[in-house]
């Protein structure tokens, strides 16, 4: 069901502090804090002794308290005092789950740690870069993971869904250019001699005609890095107002996900109006996808399993992304 063997982002790096957080990923309960060095620590979120949450409990030094008998774990899930007694049995541990922390996230590794790797950690350097700025939201979908990814890889539903945001009519009318290298997928659409997109507009105070282009980067199984942005009809992309959108997205269970999601933008910077006014719009257009996904979910819940999806060519990067997630769980069920 799920691609365990992956970095999936668990929380923003202002959530997990030494009061303990909980968290449900891949359907696992995770109980996260901070130790007294700053490190960010991920143990199951079940106690060893009688399955309380460990989240309901508390930090003590490095080590989370059960607030149940009082067992701790430190942070390799190993107990290290039972208070009604000196002796530790040797069952008495939780797992622990490699953690990586950069830019602002939290990353998590939910497969075998011997396997986790750093490198494979998806670039988003805009959320540091001072060239950049970042407004960030988080968003709970009712809808299975797939959905978010689909939604992504597809941006022909801004024409119907944001309207009065990022969408426009011209969208749909011009095809995509889709490749596959390992396990990123890049679909990229290019909309020559036309209007930004009103959202922006403002901010990026432009008049008149531009290119304008989306480049979806999916590093399968859970992160897209969106490269959009407008510039000078038949200038290169890098010399226009250019936007990251990093958007992860974490399996909670079968039919809803974490959707983690930071636009960073390199125009109007410093310009305070213009982050409020992206907080505002851009919480519309993700609200606008969950309302989407979240019927979608409904809609497919009573499908029949003959019946399956009727793909378009502008649907090649989602028909590609399911043959990368098909082989990567196939890889998991081989080991
Ligand atoms: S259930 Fe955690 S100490 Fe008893
Ligand atoms: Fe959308």
């Amino acid at each position: 069901m799920y691609v365990r063997n992956a970095w999936y982002v668990a929380a923003w790096t202002s959530e997990v502090s030494d009061e303990p957080v909980s968290r449900v990923i891949c359907e696992i309960p995770i109980a996260l804090y901070r130790k007294m060095d700053g490190a960010a620590v991920a143990l199951e979120d079940r106690c060893a002794h009688r399955g309380f949450p460990l989240s309901a409990g508390r930090v003590v030094q490095d080590v989370l308290e059960c607030g149940y008998h009082g067992f701790q774990f430190d942070c390799s899930g190993t107990c290290v005092r039972i208070p009604a007694q000196e002796i530790i049995p040797k069952r008495a541990k939780v797992r622990a789950f490699p953690v990586v922390e950069k830019d602002g996230w939290i990353w998590l590794w939910m497969g075998d740690a011997a396997k986790a790797d750093e490198a494979l950690v998806p670039d988003t350097h805009w959320m540091s870069d001072p060239a950049w700025a970042t407004v960030t939201h988080s968003f709970a979908f009712a809808c299975r993971a797939d959905l978010i990814h689909d939604n992504l890889l597809d941006l022909t539903h801004e024409s119907f869904i944001h309207t009065s945001t990022v969408g426009d009519e011209y969208i749909y009318k011009h095809g995509v250019t889709v490749e596959v290298e390992g396990n990123l997928i890049s679909v990229d659409r290019l909309m020559p001699g036309v209007e930004a997109p009103p959202l922006y507009a403002q901010t990026m105070k432009t008049e008149g005609l531009y290119d304008r282009f989306h480049c979806t980067k999916f590093y399968a199984p859970s992160f897209h890095a969106l490269h959009s942005g407008i510039t000078g009809m038949g200038r290169p992309r890098e010399e226009g107002f250019l936007i990251t959108v990093m958007n992860a997205v974490t399996p909670i269970d079968p039919s809803h996900s974490h959707y983690f999601y930071a636009f960073s933008r390199n125009f109007g910077i410093d310009q305070e109006s213009a982050t409020q006014e992206l907080i505002e719009g851009l919480a519309t257009v993700l609200f606008e996808d969950k309302v989407a996904l979240e019927l979608q979910e409904i809609g497919l819940q009573s499908r029949p399993e003959t019946e399956t999806d009727v793909l378009i060519a502008q649907d090649e990067g989602i028909a590609k992304s399911r043959r990368i997630m098909a082989q990567l769980l196939d890889a998991e069920k081989l080991v």
